[in-house]
Parts: structure tokens; sequence; C-alpha cells
């Protein structure tokens, strides 16, 4: 099995499907026998929720103490952090974490506390999916720090040329100051309504907009209620309705990422 890989998945913009995806990506990363973990740095905890955790705030243990703690070079171990309540693991996140951003501004290597935190659990998994937070903050400046690869998404209605430049730019700055080695691996469009003309004028309007800087994948997933209803029920959409439009497409996803990798 190839080293572990880390994937920040990233989008500066609110309700673009990155929670979603971060969990279905997971969850079909693991029905083809890798091991994930998926980290939430969202302090709204969405994916948390997704997860099937109720109240995050009543949690013992969340990505918030893990980063405290180093920060403040004390010991912890992290295995107290990780759930295991699927067939993926998950470091949760609680609103606790909105504070984070602020006290991590005075402390040494700040943007490097993440990718510390994770570097013991590399040898665990094939896979560490980071949720990434609604902002270009501290916190997605230690996602895009400790990860290996970054995942975009976006819908065609929060389709915009310049908010997705700007988390390029941020990506850019990112690999010239803290991470050489980040890679983009690519744009996923989701939340597609398939019939619609201008659904389609989007598609086309994002390839050529980014042509040569970010590929986009094959691969768009659709719009469907079975999307609520499943994270409702706190379950991935490919276990929920495996056989639905929406499962059948984050596993061409998966299948369409897992070929890629073959040409890197
Ligand atoms: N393919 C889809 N079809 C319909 N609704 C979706 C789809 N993907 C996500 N959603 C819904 O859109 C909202 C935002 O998704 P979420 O994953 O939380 O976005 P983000 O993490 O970028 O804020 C959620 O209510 C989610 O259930
Ligand atoms: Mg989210």
């Amino acid at each position: 099995m190839s080293a572990c890989k880390i994937i920040a998945v990233a989008n500066q913009k609110g309700g673009v499907a990155k929670s979603t995806t971060s969990y279905n990506f997971a969850a079909c990363l693991s029905e083809a026998g890798r091991r994930v973990l998926l980290v939430d740095l969202d302090p709204q905890a969405s994916l948390t929720i997704l997860y099937g955790i109720d109240q995050p705030d009543e949690l013992e243990f969340t990505i918030c103490d893990l980063m405290k703690a180093c920060a403040e070079d004390k010991e912890m171990a992290v295995e107290a952090c990780i759930l295991h309540e699927h067939t993926v693991d998950l470091i949760p996140s609680s609103i606790k974490l909105s504070t984070s951003e602020i006290s991590l501004v005075g402390v040494m290597s700040r943007e490097h506390i993440l990718k510390q935190v994770l570097a013991p659990l590399r040898s665990w998994y094939d896979y560490i999916i980071i949720d990434c937070p609604p902002s270009l903050g501290l916190l997605t400046v230690n996602a895009l720090t400790a990860c290996d690869r970054v995942l975009i998404t976006t819908t065609p209605q929060f389709f915009s040329t310049k908010g997705l430049e700007l988390l390029i730019d941020s990506i850019r700055r990112t690999r010239a100051r803290l991470n050489p080695n980040i890679g983009v691996d690519g744009m996923l469009i989701t939340m597609y309504a398939e019939r619609t003309r201008i659904a389609k004028k989007i598609y086309e309007m994002t390839a050529e907009a980014f042509e040569g800087a970010v590929p986009i994948y094959k691969t768009v997933i659709p719009r469907s209620v079975q999307v609520d209803k499943a994270n409702y029920a706190a379950e991935s959409i490919v276990h929920y309705a495996p056989q639905g439009k929406v499962a059948q497409a984050y596993q061409s996803f998966c299948t369409e990422y897992l070929e890629g990798e073959k040409d890197e």
C-alpha cells in the first residue's frame, strides 16, 4: 500500500458541499478497502454532526484540544480524540475551535500546528481527509500546510471566478512559504441540476476559466433531496441510498480519483 495521503477539501464559500463530499468520498474510499480518517476543521462541526454526533459541544476531546496541546508543547494522546463509529474514523470538532484561530495567532509556527498533530497518524491511515471551514483564515492555512493535495468543491449557483481565484492564490502562497509539496487534485462540481441549460453553461465556463490551472473532474455530483435525507439520518448517502444517483456519482468520482492517482 502506498504512503498516506492527506487531502484538504476546501472552498471559502459555505454551502458548496465540502462536508458532504468529505463524508461520502471517505465512505467510498473505505468501501474500496482504504483506511480513512476524517478531520473536521470547521468550528460549525457539520461533519461531526453528519457523523452522528448530535451535541459536538459535549464531546470530551476534539481537534481543538489536540491543536491547543500541540501549540503549548504539551503531550496528548491523539487516540483519545478519534471516534470509530463508522467504517471511517473521525477527529471531531466543536464550536470551541472558533477561539483557536485567535489563540493560535501568537504561537510560533502557528501555521504548522495541524501538520504536527497529524504527522503520527500517517502510518495508521491510507487517506486523511480534512473538511475545511468556509474561510481562508488560519484554520484553512493550517489545513493547506498539513495536506499533500487540495480538492476544491464548487456548485453552479456559487460559481465565482473571483472566489476561486482567491482560493487558488492562497494555495499558491502556501506552496511558496509553507508547504512546497502541496498539489491541487482538481475541482469537483456538486449540486448540479443536470437538466438545466444554465448548469451546462456554468460547467463549460468553469472548465474554460481554469483550463490549465485546475483540472475539473469529469464526474459531477447531481443535486438530490436524498442528500438532505441521508444527512438527517446521519448516514453517508453511499450507505443510505447506495443505488441513488448521488451515491453512484460519488462512487464514480472515487473511481476517477483513484484512476488519476495512478498517473501521478
Ligand atoms: N448533491 C446534493 N444535492 C442536494 N443537496 C446537497 C448536495 N450536497 C450537499 N447538499 C446540501 O447542501 C447543504 C450544504 O452542504 P455542506 O456539505 O454542508 O456544504 P459546506 O460544507 O461546503 O458548507 C447541506 O444542507 C447539504 O445537505
Ligand atoms: Mg462544511
